[in-house]
């Protein structure tokens, strides 16, 4: 059976870096393993998850309704970066049953991949589920006390018989800062924690002002150090400390997925051509491998998925150009505000089977279902993008058709023909 591969991010100390390490982790792993879901939730209340990761309108559902019972799958929402988050919540209430509850909720979804979980820096019930619930806990540890405070929750990972998924993660360590001559901090706090028989990370997350500007000054968004730290070491310790989870800790997920990438069909294909294969329908974030679909392609970001045909019917509903015969191909360009100003602009263009235009049609970007819908075909917001192209196929087929040798051929011919007729034409 299929279930997220759980990680706890938790410490009873607020300010270690909890929140930066679980937001920041999502980030990292997405971009080394694409085809990989990741999903984040928090149970605390400052909303960091949602500042970083939120695109589009506010999701219906929170953590709140993951407590009530709501499948966690129901709840996650794709957001940026090609995360998946569920929106946090003000008011969390501890419900009457057993932390451990969680945990079977957690086995029971059928949410893919990683599910990474930000806790409050207080032992309650919902940093005790979560504790329950992980394959992987990080403690962030940055000083001698936050040391001793691991102490309560190695206990009920022991308690729970899993002390072992337990690892600390020294976090905002002045790697200069000396203890004595001979010592600097971080050492003597990796000697300490040694001695106290936990198992720590031998990458340090080290402090820099550059990542601390990343969450302050007056902007609503949060960003990731892949994007706007990449020059820090904070950099490279991100994506060690990813690889870390990829390699030790996610080895059971990939087993699933390739136990039911077979069941599709897809595991004989060729790496590169799977590599940024995107696992779910863009529009309502399902699984979108297992029936036909409308394959779709992005030239910039080289994503390519497919969508449901009855949310493909949604997300062209008022596309006049949408109703066709089934062999046309539709080529969907997007000039972002870098190019003409402070809006970006979005046209649909018909090519027919020999690949030459039929028609172009204006779109209104405003139509949230739709901006939504490309934005996570490009993997990023529309605002952010500066010429897009992305083809989608009218006809419905099977993915693993679909991105078997001929029609990959036959696809990969028609979209250089058809970026080419843009070209000619001054349309892209
Ligand atoms: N590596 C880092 N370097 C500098 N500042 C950091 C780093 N990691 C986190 N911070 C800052 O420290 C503060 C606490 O981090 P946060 O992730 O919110 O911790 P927690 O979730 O444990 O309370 C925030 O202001 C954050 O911007
Ligand atoms: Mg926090």
């Amino acid at each position: 059976m299929k279930r997220p591969f759980v990680i706890a991010v938790a410490s009873e100390k607020g300010g270690v870096g909890k929140t930066t390490i679980a937001t920041n982790l999502a980030v990292y792993l997405k971009a080394l393993r694409e085809d990989l879901p990741v999903t984040i939730a928090s149970f605390d209340n400052h909303f960091s998850v949602d500042q970083m990761f939120a695109l589009g309108p506010h999701p219906e559902g929170s953590v709140a309704n993951l407590i009530e019972g709501c499948p966690v799958e129901e709840l996650a929402v794709l957001g940026q970066y090609g995360v998946q988050y569920v929106a946090s919540s003000r008011r969390l209430q501890p419900p009457s049953h057993d932390p451990a509850w969680l945990r079977q909720r957690v086995s029971a979804s059928k949410l893919d991949g990683i599910l990474i979980l930000d806790t409050r820096p207080i032992l309650d019930w919902f940093t005790e589920a979560a504790l329950l619930s992980a394959d992987l806990v990080l403690v962030p540890v940055k000083d001698r006390a936050a040391l001793i405070n691991a102490g309560s929750l190695r206990q009920i990972m022991a308690d729970a018989g899993r002390a072992e998924k337990l690892w600390l993660l020294p976090s905002l360590v002045d790697t200069r800062a000396r203890l004595n001559a001979e010592v600097r901090v971080h050492e003597f706090l990796i000697y300490g924690a040694r001695e106290r028989d936990y198992q720590v990370l031998d990458i340090c997350i080290s402090k820099s002002p550059k990542v601390e500007g990343l969450a302050s000054g007056f902007s609503s968004r949060i960003r990731p150090v892949l994007t706007h730290a990449r020059n820090t070491s904070v950099h490279g310790q991100f994506k060690k400390l990813a690889e870390f989870v990829l390699s030790n800790s996610a080895a059971e997920i990939f087993e699933n997925r390739s136990r039911s990438d077979g069941e599709d069909g897809l595991e004989g294909l060729p790496v590169a051509r799977r590599r940024k294969l995107i696992l779910e329908c863009p529009l309502c974030c399902q699984q979108s491998l297992h029936a036909d679909g409308h394959f779709f392609f992005d030239l910039s970001s080289r994503r390519r998925g497919f969508i449901h045909p009855d949310c493909c019917d949604k997300l062209f509903a008022e596309l006049e150009l949408y109703v066709s015969t089934p062999d046309e191909m539709l080529a969907l360009t997007i000039e972002g505000p870098g190019l003409v100003g402070p809006e970006s602009r979005l046209t649909a263009h018909l090519f027919d089977a020999d690949e030459s235009l039929v028609a172009s049609e204006e779109l209104d970007r405003e139509k949230n279902h739709l901006s939504e819908g490309l934005s996570m075909m490009i993997g990023r917001p529309l605002d952010a993008a500066y010429r897009e192209l992305v083809l989608v196929n009218r006809k419905a087929i099977s993915p693993a058709e679909q991105l078997g040798e001929d029609l990959y051929r036959r696809f990969a011919l028609r979209r250089r023909k058809i970026a080419r007729e843009l070209r000619l034409a001054g349309l892209f």
